[in-house]
């Protein structure tokens, strides 16, 4: 009896911890989605930071980092490519994730940086490839960590003018 009493305990623990996890999850959320359509200028800038576009849809995709976790399920680009799209190194889950700078300053500039050698620079039809076929603009296939989206034209072009807007 008293061993299932500290079984007990510990499924208690679990599902504590596990229930502050969704809490803390839940926050994140309602503060990347809060808000409504208003919070975000455009289109393009929506779907960059929630992964939704502005008709409240989630954009699907496949594989990505910690594809196989549940947590994975909310990615946006900014999950990756951080809140200025400048990339760079950080913790995710297990690993520690190296996400490309994507401005578009940084795209279309030629081989200055992580896409050198590639052998191309990026216009609106390699970006296409890039996220929805996930290759680099020379063609050579992107890591399994960057995902696969399935976005709509209006939806790429408008992610491409936000990426475009974004400073030097
Ligand atoms: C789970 C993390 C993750 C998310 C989310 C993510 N990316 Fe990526 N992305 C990466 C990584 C890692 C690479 C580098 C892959 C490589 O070099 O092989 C990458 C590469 C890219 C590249 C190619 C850059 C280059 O240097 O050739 C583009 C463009 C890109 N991502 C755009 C996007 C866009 C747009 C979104 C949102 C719709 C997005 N990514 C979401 C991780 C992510």
């Amino acid at each position: 009896m008293k061993a299932g009493g500290v079984r007990g305990e510990f499924r208690t623990f679990g599902a504590l911890v596990g229930g502050l996890v969704m809490i803390m999850m839940g926050i994140a959320l309602a503060v990347f989605s809060g808000g409504g359509a208003g919070r975000f200028e455009t289109n393009g800038e929506r779907i960059y930071y929630t992964g939704s576009n502005q008709d409240g849809k989630r954009i699907v995709y496949r594989g990505g980092a910690a594809s196989g976790m549940m947590m994975a399920r909310g990615l946006a680009c900014a999950s990756c490519h951080g809140s200025n799209a400048q990339g760079g190194q950080h913790q995710m889950y297990m690993l520690v994730m190296d996400a490309p700078d994507i401005r578009w300053s940084t795209l279309a500039a030629e081989g200055e940086d992580e896409h050198a050698g590639t052998g191309g620079t990026y216009d609106l039809v390699a970006f296409r490839r890039a996220v929805i076929d996930g290759r680099h603009a020379g063609g050579e296939p992107l890591n399994d960590l960057m995902p696969r989206w399935s976005l709509s034209d209006t939806d790429l072009a408008d992610l491409a003018t936000f990426l475009q807007s974004l400073g030097q």
